[in-house]
């Protein structure tokens, strides 16, 4: 009998598992090194358009069969995973600009995309500017031929208000400058960020921080970016490439698993929202109830004209007189919202938010934005109506 070699045999084991395994979720394949048959293969790999694997780095079944589903969730053809929605927000700023471009972003931006361009981009000599996104001709005269892209939200952070998204993108398309919409609350259901008239108007990438509603947890953190121009999708997967980004198999596997219930969630919170903010509307301690779908809401027409859902996100604004230590009070006294940035997870957030009077901005200086999460509506509007009691103290 041979001598037993373990070390080599539990490495190189010759069983192989039959195949046409089937199961409702794919695999969960994870690598860094990917084998080549032979060293033809190894000279002539070929991984920019997903026909073969090379190196984890450059994609797994697992990651490709996330990006199909997400660039389907989004209508259009090609997507990149990054391991963040802030790193894929990076990630087209690195592709598309170059020193002494200008990237226009809306002034209720997500607030780090803003801080890149204060640091990063500047440092690169990459200049910035805020534009207000609920005014187009404003919007229009301040673009130059410096302009080489702008950022666009829909609706805008925290503040919540809703651009004539269609009339920002045809006054770029006309100047021909490159467009990225950041579509993290629309999460691809709401509307469709490549076709907002009915006609193909729409952004020519759609980026979206998974870490919400597709992840649904509140336990991954993932970006994507969709194209439906190849020469454009290439130029990212090359910076993608040459930037060393990529997304774990495991993180990949939670996303794929949540995404057959994803309209579902998206559905329920946004019920459970309407439920919520127009019951808060009623409320004497508030002053203004910031989410799309209620027409005193900034920019509800221009949500009515686009979408007919919304995402479980709001903002409320307090009476005259309730102080930013009071707005603080009322989310420490929440018990089943938690405190907590994100949202699209199962549970509830609130998150209080102050600032320099400043024009645009609601009245007050300070808000509180709620992420309605998937608890009872009821057990909801009773932890705001206890939380609420505070103020009046
Ligand atoms: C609108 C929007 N875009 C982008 C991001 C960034 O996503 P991530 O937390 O995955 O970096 C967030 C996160 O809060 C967001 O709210």
């Amino acid at each position: 009998m041979p001598p037993r070699k373990p070390s080599t045999e539990l490495i190189d084991h010759p069983y192989r598992p039959p195949g046409g395994f089937e199961s409702p979720q794919p695999p969960v394949h994870k690598a860094s090194t990917v084998f080549f048959p032979d060293t033809t293969a190894l000279r002539n790999r070929q991984w920019k358009d997903k026909s073969g694997y090379t190196y984890g780095l450059h994609g797994t079944p697992t990651t490709f069969t996330l990006e199909e589903r997400i660039a389907t969730l989004e209508g259009g053809t090609d997507c990149l995973l990054v391991g963040s929605g802030l790193a894929a927000i990076a990630l087209v700023n690195a592709s598309l600009l170059k020193s002494g471009d200008e990237v226009l972003l809306p002034a209720n931006v997500y607030g780090p995309s803003r801080e890149l361009a204060q640091h990063e981009l500047a440092q690169w000599g990459i200049a910035h500017r805020l534009y207000d996104p609920m005014d187009v001709a404003a919007f229009e005269a301040m673009l130059t031929p410096a302009t080489a892209l702008v950022w666009l939200e829909a609706p805008g952070s925290v503040t919540m208000e809703f651009p004539d998204l269609a009339g920002l993108l045809r006054v770029c398309r006309a100047r021909g400058i490159a467009t990225a919409l950041d579509n993290t609350w629309g999460a691809g259901l709401a509307f469709c960020g490549f076709d907002l008239d009915g006609q193909g108007l729409g952004a020519d990438i759609v980026m979206q921080a998974l870490t919400k509603y597709p992840s649904g947890g509140g336990d991954v953190l993932m970006g994507s970016l969709v194209t439906r121009d190849r020469a454009l999708h290439l130029r990212l997967k090359m910076t993608h490439m040459r930037l060393g980004l990529h997304v774990a198999g495991n993180d990949t596997e939670l996303v794929l698993r949540s995404l057959p219930t994803l309209p579902l969630r998206y559905a329920e919170q946004d019920r459970s929202a309407r439920v919520l903010a127009q019951w808060l509307a009623s409320r004497p301690e508030v002053a203004e109830v910031r989410h799309p779908a209620l027409p005193a809401a900034p920019g509800h027409a221009h949500w009515a004209a686009l979408c007919t859902q919304a995402a479980g996100l709001f903002s409320i604004t307090f009476a005259a007189g309730i102080t930013p230590a009071q707005g603080r009070a009322f989310v420490d006294a929440l018990r089943r919202f938690r405190i907590g940035y994100s949202w699209g997870g199962p549970v509830s957030l609130a998150v209080p938010y102050e600032y320099p009077p400043r024009a645009g901005l609601p009245q007050g200086g300070h808000l509180v934005r709620l992420a309605i999460g998937l608890e009872d509506t009821e057990d909801l509007r009773a932890d705001l109506e206890q939380a609420l009691a505070v103020l009046a103290g």
